[in-house]
């Protein structure tokens, strides 16, 4: 790989540290800022679900970076030269170059968005008593796994599960675990081994390119497939880039290309990776791409277009050929370092080092007084909803699942997620996140827990409803208005 020459940084006079936007913003939309009691009523209307709140209620929608990131000039302008045809297109062939250029697979299949790959990847490859490995679980993707009868066994590092940390790589994946667990199961019992860049539910934590080297080494040695899910592949490779020493002076695109050129199969979902909608699976493996091809026309259009808008299809060619840039791919990290060091030094238990997607406080630790059966995750996101308008989403124990008991798996870790959308939010918002998260932490002892009211049965974490345990939230209002006055 070629060495490039090292970017610059801006250093501040005052010697604070802080990022500076390298984008200047050219369309805005209104923000709307109601008073508490409206957010109250909000939340309660939503059954204590951050998903069902409705944005005229939302000051910051911090809930994903999933089809929210800000697109760019050159992203929009594309989208009115596609080439809009059920087959053929030629839009197409321009996404397929740039599949070939930034991830080196010169086969794509074309899908929604990102679990719909994960549907297609798994309907091919699992069957019943199939064990799949992986870093971690994504929600979509354990779903999928079990809908046609397998397993997940995750095999995190115990760092994984450190909140204040400074392991540069808390993503890796325990690789003599998982040779024990192939040679356990039985080699024909594993049909893939499943990697996800920049793993979404413990924070946004990315694994090195030594680590990805030792997995390929034992899919080589097993004859296993090696999956990748990309959707945050650009954040994953940034980090390489910042904190595994040989690559400080490779280009983004080098690396990012070096990591698919590990795996058989790539995924993603354009929706987070791409800054637009839409998704794919690629590979240069013929055998697998006609295993995999039959169902794209059966579950999502035809294969040169896969179910998305042909314009969305230009504008994620356009925002793959960007995830190769350092000031795109690395603006959400730099802020979301800013606001964990913050945090951080404010007490709050935050966890660190700061990952890709967004912001994850350790709900467990914050409210150590709610028992992980009252949801202490999904109770700091309904209450820092109501003090703040800033919209999060939770990842614990709300977003596990039941066991054939019917109790709750409680999660490994309760998280509430601030998602900072690549290029959305300013350094005043994230200031004021900041501060009434501080508020919330000193009066943290009035926060209390949830229950299901309607559950369904899977992915419950999407509509189900819920109802606070005592009338913590009333008290939690009351509290603002003392302390803030007539302060929105
Ligand atoms: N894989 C990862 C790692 C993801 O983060 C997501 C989505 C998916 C797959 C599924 O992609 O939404 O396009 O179907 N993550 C979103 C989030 C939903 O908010 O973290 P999708």
């Amino acid at each position: 790989m070629e060495k490039v020459q090292k970017k610059g940084t801006v250093k501040f006079f005052s010697g604070k540290q802080i990022p500076l936007e390298m984008h200047k913003v050219r369309i805005v939309q209104a923000l709307n800022l109601v008073p508490v009691e409206r957010r109250l009523q909000a939340i309660g209307e939503a059954g204590y679900n951050s998903f069902l709140l409705g944005t005229k209620d939302i000051f910051l929608d911090m809930l994903t970076d999933s089809g929210t990131n800000a697109m760019s000039d050159q992203q929009l302008s594309k989208m009115f030269v596609a080439d809009d045809a059920y087959a053929g297109s030629q839009s197409f062939v321009r996404f397929e170059k740039a599949i070939a250029d930034v991830f080196g697979k010169n086969m794509i299949l074309p899908v929604h968005q990102g679990r719909a790959a994960e549907n297609i990847i798994s309907q091919t490859f699992v069957k019943k008593g199939s064990v799949i490995p992986m870093n971690y679980h994504f929600t979509t993707t354990l779903a999928h796994i079990q809908l046609n009868g397998g397993t997940v066994v995750e095999l995190y590092t115990p760092e994984a599960m450190v909140v204040k940390s400074t392991h540069p790589f808390k993503g890796n994946i325990d690789v003599a675990r998982l040779e024990d667990l192939i040679k356990t199961k039985g080699v024909e019992n594993v049909p893939f081994i499943r990697m996800e860049a920049s793993t979404n539910l413990i924070g946004g934590q990315p694994f090195s390119m030594k680590n990805l080297e030792d997995v390929r080494k034992i899919a080589d040695k097993y004859k296993i497939i090696l999956v990748l899910d990309a959707s945050l592949i650009g954040e994953n490779a940034f980090f390489i880039k910042k904190r595994e020493a040989e690559y400080e002076d490779i280009s983004l695109a080098d690396i990012l290309r070096k990591m698919c050129a590990l795996s058989d199969i790539v995924y993603f979902s354009g929706r987070k990776v791409s800054s637009s909608r839409g998704g794919g699976i690629c590979t240069n493996n013929k055998d697998l791409y006609n295993k995999m091809k039959d169902l794209v026309p059966l579950y999502e259009g035809f294969l040169t277009y896969g179910g998305i808008s042909i314009r969305e299809i230009e504008a994620m060619t356009v925002g793959l050929y960007e995830t190769c840039e350092e000031d795109v791919v690395g603006q959400s990290p730099l802020f979301i370092n800013y606001a964990v060091q913050q945090l951080d030094k404010l007490g709050i238990p935050v966890i660190m080092p700061g990952g890709a997607l967004g912001c994850h406080i350790d709900a467990g630790q914050f409210l150590s007084h709610i028992p992980q059966g009252e949801y202490p995750a999904g109770a700091m996101v309904a209450a820092f909803f109501i003090i703040s308008g800033i919209r999060g989403m939770e990842r614990g124990t709300m977003s596990s699942i039941r066991d054939e008991n019917g109790n709750d798996i409680y999660a490994d870790i309760e998280l509430m997620r601030l998602a900072f959308p690549r290029r959305v939010f300013t350094l005043s918002q994230t200031e004021y996140l900041i501060d009434r998260l501080n508020w919330l932490y000193h009066n943290r002892t009035l926060v209390g827990g949830l229950k299901f009211v309607e559950e369904p049965p899977v992915l419950r974490f999407f509509t189900g409803r819920l109802a606070p345990l005592s009338n913590w939230p009333e008290k939690l209002v009351a509290k603002f208005r003392a302390d803030f006055g007539d302060s929105l």
